[in-house]
């Protein structure tokens, strides 16, 4: 373990550039001595001094001494910054890398963005699309969140291949937190899939792998990018996407557990949130339509959310 953390120590830029700060500083303060002369010169001036400047190998222990009241608190916050980081998905993703990598025993399988996984959970919209015919239902609206693509892949791919084959024209929407609002906000772009840059390039809408989304409590849509598959289709506007801030979906996810007697976690309730919206459009326009959404989450584990938003404590961010 001890030898994982060191190589997580040494491998990290930030160790390195703590280091070459700390070793430049005393170099820094000893050239700009030398140039400008305000030092008193070698044996003149206070005692202390004088033994500093006469003896080269004092000379960086007296220097750190002098700047380390002005530096360390700047080092200390921006540890205590990188401390309290609120994370993200893109650094989980690193941190599982890496851990995996380290290990002779471990192996790790992304669960989320990548396509051949959208394909695999795809085993729900074959699923959605049976149970449809069966009841000779033809949806007008598919919605699911998106954070790395999975569960609206899996969910809407099935009956997206029919309507790219001129079979339905069922509208598709992908919905986010307006805290990472990648399909909405982000660029067409090739970027890495994690924080560290372990994963290959991908091409997808992104907002930079280095991207922290703010602490919303839906920490599954907290991710800079999206998965190839539903870039694309998004960016050939094969499937409509939009984002709402974190008040509006709880505000939803409430409305929901009080007439349907089920939970939903942060994640769907943004499919609730863009839901609840279409319906409202329908009514506003005198229309019936049928909307098809994927509930992908109960929110057992996330009551103190729920708590925050019936408390006021809810931050949009
Ligand atoms: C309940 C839930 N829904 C949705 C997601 C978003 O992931 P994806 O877009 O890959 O389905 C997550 C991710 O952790 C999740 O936990």
């Amino acid at each position: 373990m001890l030898l994982v953390e060191l190589r997580k120590l040494v491998g990290r830029p930030r160790t390195w550039v703590t280091i070459a700060l700390l070793a430049g500083l005393p170099t820094l303060v000893a050239v700009f001595l030398r140039v400008t002369g305000v030092g008193p010169r070698p044996g003149q001036g206070p005692a202390f001094l004088a033994q500093v400047l006469s003896n080269g190998a004092l000379f960086p222990a007296a220097a750190l001494a002098l700047i380390l009241p002005v530096f360390l608190p700047v080092a200390v916050a921006v540890l205590a910054g990188d401390a309290d980081s609120p994370g993200s998905l893109g650094i989980a993703i690193s941190e599982a890398v890496e851990d995996a990598a380290t290990r002779d025993d471990t192996h790790y399988s992304l669960g989320s963005v990548l396509n051949h996984v959208l394909l695999h959970q795809t085993v729900i919209g074959l699923e959605l699309k049976a149970q449809l015919e069966q009841a000779g239902i033809e949806p007008d609206v598919l919605v699911a969140c998106v954070g790395g693509g999975s569960n609206f892949g899996g969910f809407t791919f099935p009956l997206l291949a029919e309507k790219l084959a001129g079979r339905r024209s069922t509208r598709v929407v992908a919905v986010e937190p307006t805290a990472a609002p990648t399909l909405t906000e982000g660029r067409f772009d090739y970027d890495l899939g994690d924080q560290a840059g372990m994963t290959p390039l991908m091409p997808m809408y992104t907002l930079g792998h280095d991207f922290i989304p703010a602490p919303i409590h839906a920490g599954g849509l907290r991710y800079h990018g999206d998965s190839p598959l539903v870039s694309l289709l998004r960016k050939e506007d094969h499937i409509e996407a939009v984002a709402y801030p974190q008040s509006k979906i709880f505000e939803a996810a409430v409305q929901f557990a009080r007439t349907e007697g089920i939970l939903p976690a942060p994640e769907p309730a943004h499919a609730i949130r863009a839901v609840i919206d279409e319906a409202l459009r329908c009514k506003e326009e005198g229309r019936s339509e049928t909307i098809v959404f994927n509930l992908c989450g109960h929110g057992h584990f996330d009551l103190k959310a729920y708590e925050d938003y019936l408390s006021g404590n809810l931050l949009d961010v």
